[in-house]
């Protein structure tokens, strides 16, 4: 079942029915303003940091479901109805009612009662607000006399705080109204010189900042007192809950449209010039107001939303493809890349599924983030890394999470992960890959954001592999420390007190639990820092005194085949790879273990590290995936499921079977098998995968799923729970890296790499090819494939000239349009 369908030639996903099984939702903004906006108009917006600068208020777990958003109501002067032409929050039926999530913008409205009202949401380029330019149009055939009101309730700037702390925040809020401009103020006169305003581009004839003059007492958003009386009151907040409502009163004849502007904004001022009049401690408007003013004319908005479309052509034209295979076409051309940028902007912060307060921007997460980001904009990319680098210990290790608004780690659950550093080895490398840009590799980064700390990145890179090189337990496989990518394998904690932080506490001296996971990604990151470790860079730095130890790339080498050999000694269970020694010494994911026998990690990242590839163990550890771990809905973490809570494990034991880490469809882990496969040249088995989880090939079966079919969830759950194949935490996961560059560089192969763009597609038997745009290092790469036979072998032209191996030469003479014919697969001479 359906609620609605793709539009691919504008890029939307159009929802027919307001009511989806959970709030479908979009975001808005791009660069440091974000909204979370659903399907009916639900969720908030906040100034680059989800908890420590809310905009809106949004309460989370709320029934009923996704009550508060950015609201519209529209009232029949004469009949006295009102409702919400985005059906929430008064859930009056609508005769006609379309969502329709777009790159970037949602466009959402609907009819009642022969009046549409469509309202476009989004955040300009380079500004730090959001537009909602709503159009209502009088299809009936008298004229309609109409009030139109729009309403936000505004948060208190950090979120935890504003869910907590009543006894101060119920005194604090402050508002200013001037002109029609609701400007919300609260702690302005104190500490801080940002505040919000929402404006209108009509006169409004009243306005409303107190909630409860709004809603009336013991009301809620689905029957405000003052829109059921039609006339709001010019409420002035002081404490309690500002909120902000305009009232446009609107005359229409048949057939007539009007448009109206609101607009939310954040804005600072210099702390100096923070007041108008200091005395009376007036809000200093003079900055804002021009961009007040641009944004709540038609014009300026219309030409604001066409430099979106623009921005967005262009970031997506960078790869485009044309594959047997539409909705490959899809998720890869449009719905792919775009949650590729969502999740390199939030990281796992705020969602549907994550409150905004609860956590910074993952380490490891936005390293991985970065994989299916980097082609897009590789400067945003470069800033990325470097923020991220700055933030590592002088150890080599990492804070697990720091904070967007200060860039710095943070506490919250410490270090000790000792998978993390590894993935910033693998960002880096991706970058470089992208870019060419070696020399960032010589750009000075400090640790832990000391200043006078700094080295070049390179050796934080060659430190964050010193530090899985100095941590090897018994088995000369890497300790795991709190956990390893998985976060829920906690080896060291014991916890036997409820609400204990699985991730934080450590009861053992950690000196035993080792991670075959890491050992696989440790074999990874070598590989390609031996790799960097010959790159051009080095002849940047000064001849005699290089600033650090330069370890060359014979040492990667060997550490990569040290490990490798580590694996094959002691982390090989039989039929597959396991997955870790416990504090016991005792296997984790063996056969002769009672419950999680077998897991996914080790298996796609060993194969992707080459590990086992030569002799038939990298084949057998497949077979054993397909065999025990693939379902139809995606392939599930673990098997069997473990049924009882295990304190040597920790809190993968603690969910019910088939959910989450313990047995659930974990789809950020999924595309490493596919990557596998393609590593063994099985394309039919690596593209089958692609699509069990592929979010638009399950859209026809949006009632199970129930989730965005736009989008990757985190989870599907496995086969063990009763809801098998319902996904779960939308959005933000690492998933929708890891899927595009499996199916980008993998399977369609397209592939840079240090010397060039590789093609090396691994794609089903029955494809007779395909064809793909590539913008790589400033060149646009027209490239077509073509299968002549069965196999993977590849033949290349460029510009019609035949090329030895797969990698296409850059180009010298500065041409930037280069096309490239790979022929695929052997030809049957017998
Ligand atoms: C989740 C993990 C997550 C971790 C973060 C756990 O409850 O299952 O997916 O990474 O929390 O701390
Ligand atoms: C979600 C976390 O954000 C990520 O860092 C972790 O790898 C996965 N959960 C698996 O536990």
């Amino acid at each position: 079942m359906r609620f609605g369908y793709f539009d691919d030639q504008h890029r939307e996903y159009v929802i027919t029915r307001p009511d989806t099984p959970l709030p479908w939702i979009n975001y808005l903004g791009s660069e440091a303003y974000f909204g979370l906006i659903s399907n009916t108009a639900g969720g908030y917006s906040f100034y680059q940091d989800a908890r420590l600068r809310r905009l809106t208020r949004y309460r989370y777990n709320n029934v009923p479901l996704d009550f508060g958003g950015r609201y519209l109501y529209l009232r029949d002067a004469e009949s006295g109805e009102f409702w919400s032409p985005s059906w929430m929050p008064t859930r009056l039926p609508l005769e006609e009612y379309a969502c329709r999530h777009g790159l970037g913008y949602s466009v959402i409205g609907g009819t009642r009662a022969g009046i549409e009202a469509r309202t476009r949401y989004f955040v300009p380029l380079g500004e730090t607000l959001e537009v909602w330019q709503t159009t209502i149009t009088n299809h009936r055939d008298t004229p309609a006399t109409l009030d139109l009101f729009a309403s936000i309730e505004f948060a208190l700037w950090d979120a935890q705080d504003d869910a907590t702390n009543f006894q101060r925040n119920l005194n604090i809020g402050e508002v200013e109204v001037v002109e029609g401009v609701i400007y919300h103020k609260t702690e302005y006169r104190e500490r801080r010189n940002h505040f919000a305003y929402f404006a209108c581009s009509e006169p409004p004839v009243a306005f409303e900042t107190q909630r409860e003059a709004f809603l009336g007492p013991y009301r809620g958003w689905d029957a405000p007192e003052a829109v059921e009386r039609g006339a709001l009151n010019n409420s002035i907040a002081h404490g309690w809950a500002p909120v902000g409502a305009h009232q446009v009163h609107l005359t229409l004849t048949p057939g007539e449209s009007r448009q109206i502007i609101f607009v939310l904004g954040y804005h600072e001022n210099p702390r100096r010039a923070k007041f108008e009049d200091a005395a009376l401690q007036v809000l200093n408007k003079r900055t804002v107001k021009p961009i007040i003013a641009r944004y709540t004319d038609a014009s300026g908005v219309d030409a604001a939303f066409e430099a979106l479309e623009s921005y967005w052509e262009s970031l997506l034209a960078r790869f485009q493809v044309q594959t047997p295979d539409a909705e490959t076409d899809r998720m890869v051309n449009i719905w792919n890349a775009y949650q590729c940028m969502i999740t390199f902007n939030l990281s796992r912060s705020a969602s549907y599924f994550e409150s905004g307060v609860g956590r910074g921007m993952g380490f490891r997460d936005s390293n991985q983030d970065l994989l299916g980001f980097v082609h897009m904009i590789p400067e945003r990319a470069r800033e990325r890394i470097l923020d991220i680098a700055a933030t590592q210990l002088p150890d080599g290790g990492a804070y697990h999470q720091y904070q967007p608004l200060t860039k710095r780690g943070n506490d919250a659950v410490g270090g000790g992960f000792n998978d993390d550093p590894l993935w910033l080895v693998l960002a880096v490398a991706a970058y470089v890959k992208e870019t060419g840009d070696w020399d960032i590799l010589n750009t000075p980064v400090p640790y832990d954001n000391q200043p006078g700390t700094e080295t070049p990145l390179y050796e934080h890179l060659q430190r964050a592999l010193q530090y899985t090189l100095d941590r090897c337990g018994p088995h000369g496989l890497p300790l795991i420390g709190h956990a390893d990518w998985n976060d829920c394998l906690n080896l060291n904690t014991f916890s036997e007190e409820p609400g204990q932080s699985f991730q934080v506490l450590q009861s053992q001296d950690g000196k035993t639990a080792e991670s075959v996971f890491i050992a696989g990604l440790f074999v990874l990151a070598a590989e390609e820092m031996a790799q960097m470790a010959n790159g051009k860079w080095q002849n940047q730095l000064p001849p005699t005194d290089a600033p650090f130890a330069i370890r060359h790339s014979q040492f990667y080498i060997d550490a990569a085949r040290e490990m490798t050999a580590a694996v094959l000694a002691e982390g090989w269970d039989g039929e597959w790879f396991l997955r870790a020694y416990d504090h016991f010494s005792h296997k984790v994911g063996s056969h002769a273990c009672e419950e999680g026998q077998i897991f996914i990690e080790p298996q796609g990242i060993c194969v992707m590290a080459d590990i086992g590839v030569k002799s038939d163990l990298a084949e057998r550890a497949l077979a054993a995936v397909e065999e025990h771990l693939a379902t139809p809905h995606g392939i599930v973490l673990n098997q069997p499921a473990y049924t009882r809570y295990h304190v040597e494990l920790g809190e993968i034991t603690s969910y019910p079977p088939g959910y989450k880490e313990n047995a659930g469809i974990f789809c950020h882990t999924n595309p490493w098998i596919m990557i596998a496969e393609t590593v063994l040249g099985r394309g039919d088995r690596a593209f089958d995968y692609y699509k069990r989880i592929c979010p638009a090939a399950r859209e026809a079966i949006s009632d199970v799923h129930r989730s965005e079919p736009y989008v990757y969830a985190q989870m599907i759950a496995g086969k063990d729970a009763p809801t098998h194949g319902e996904a779960k935490n939308s959005w933000l996961t690492g998933t929708a890296a890891w899927n595009f560059v499996a199916i980008t560089q993998h399977i369609l192969g397209i592939r840079p790499t240090f010397a060039g763009l590789e093609i090396a597609p691994v794609i089903p038997a029955d494809w007779a090819g395909f064809t793909a745009t590539r913008v790589f290092r400033g060149v646009t790469y027209h490239i077509t494939v073509e299968r002549i036979g069965p196999g993977n072998d590849v033949g290349l032209a460029v510009d019609d000239t035949p090329t030895v191996g797969n990698i296409v030469p850059l180009p010298r003479d500065g041409r930037t349009e280069i096309h490239v014919k790979a022929v695929v697969g052997r030809v049957d001479t017998s």
